[in-house]
């Protein structure tokens, strides 16, 4: 017969960048955080995610907050992937601060890039504007066909893969649980039960669960979650790091290097349920773009062709906040931003749950504000 298990403070239900990092800093609190994950850990959106640390890059106009949550979480990374990698013993993170150029060629990726400087000057962030030959000079591998280019030195990337690696270590290393192919089924009083019957005892629970969001019985009203589908590749260049050193954006793609010669190229966005093909079109397209800006490109070895699956919700903000019943909180629904705003989500979110001052930042994020669109 099924036994109830072990006890923990806190049930983080998921197992995705943002469930993880929010498991890790409640264990760095001091309490003891189970991750129940029903596959494998990081193997939703987290697997697929290119890692760009860019907070001004993919947010539209009008969401602001998201802005503000994107810049606090920005800053937060550095300490928080110095702070991870001691609690994993040293693990690599492959976070890198190489800064993005992000270019433009004709007249719609000219205004992007003045939107982007815009924005960032109003805050007060640095952007240099290049001419094409001084964005050539800083990487010489773009091609001449340039119309403008901006330097952003202060986004940058971190490998997701690497991160959730070191997120599971540090989580067991502080006395926490990570738990693979274990589905929770229900949350009820006191406690989640599981697909086989049993279950474990606490007191708080986080859903993290993403696009995979499924039937979770007990935790009140649902996030509507809406799958954005993402094409992405993953190359390596036989002779090592080099061709670029900066993420090369020109939206909607982007290049990111991983700075030991790995490259990843993203990402589609497609709003086709829960498929995850990938299909010829996708590769063509994204291939013909890059190795126009950054010819080299077509002698990298392609390594991987996936699609994943990232959780949007109706007005695209993330859900970061209480349930509609008591014990329970929300963290999903980070759709492009999960890597970017792990660090954010976690630190506000353990803090509201430890009873730390209320932080005007997630004040837009509160999942109630969903409940109303499901009646
Ligand atoms: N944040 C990159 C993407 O979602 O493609």
């Amino acid at each position: 017969m099924a036994t109830t298990e072990q006890g923990a403070d806190l049930v983080v239900i998921g197992g995705g960048v943002v469930g993880l990092s929010v498991a890790w800093r409640a264990c760095v609190r001091g309490m003891r955080a189970v991750v129940l994950e029903a596959g494998e850990v990081a193997h939703g959106a987290s697997h697929h995610a290119a890692g760009m640390i860019a907070p001004v890059a993919e947010v539209a106009p009008g969401e602001e907050p998201l802005l503000e949550l994107g810049l606090r979480s920005a800053g937060l990374y550095p300490g928080f992937i110095a702070a991870l990698r001691e609690d994993a013993g040293g693990a690599e993170v492959g976070y890198t601060r190489c800064g993005t150029l992000m270019v433009a060629r004709g007249a719609d990726e000219a205004e992007a890039l003045e939107r982007e400087r815009m924005l960032r000057e109003q805050r007060g962030l640095t952007v240099e504007r290049l001419a094409p030959s001084e964005a050539r000079r800083r990487e010489p591998a773009l091609a001449p066909a340039l119309r403008a280019a901006l330097d952003l030195p202060d986004d940058h990337a971190v490998d997701p893969r690497l991160l959730c690696a070191a997120l599971a270590t540090a989580i067991e290393r502080r006395g926490g649980t990570v738990r693979e192919h274990t589905p929770a089924v229900a949350v009820h009083a006191g406690g989640v039960r599981l697909g086989d019957g049993s279950g474990v005892l606490t007191g708080a629970v986080v859903v993290a669960t993403g696009a995979a969001a499924g039937s979770l019985k007990g935790v009140g009203e649902f996030v509507p979650s809406r799958p954005v589908k993402g094409q992405i590749m993953r190359l390596h260049d036989p002779e090592g790091p080099g061709l670029l050193t900066r993420v090369v954006r020109f939206p909607p793609t982007y290049v990111v290097p991983r700075g030991d010669g790995r490259y990843v190229i993203g990402g589609t966005s497609e709003e086709r349920g829960l498929d995850t093909t990938v299909t010829a079109g996708a590769a063509l397209e994204m291939l013909r773009e890059a190795a126009e800006l950054v010819p080299g490109i077509s002698e990298l070895v392609l390594d991987e062709f996936t699609a994943g699956i990232r959780p949007g919700t109706p007005d695209n903000l993330p859900a970061i906040g209480p349930a509609s019943v008591p014990g329970v909180w929300w963290a999903t629904g980070h759709y492009r931003g999960g890597v970017l705003l792990a660090p954010a989500t976690a630190e506000l979110l353990v803090g509201a749950m430890c009873g730390d001052p209320p932080d005007v930042l997630l004040a837009p994020f509160d999942p109630a504000r969903l409940w109303s669109l499901l009646r």
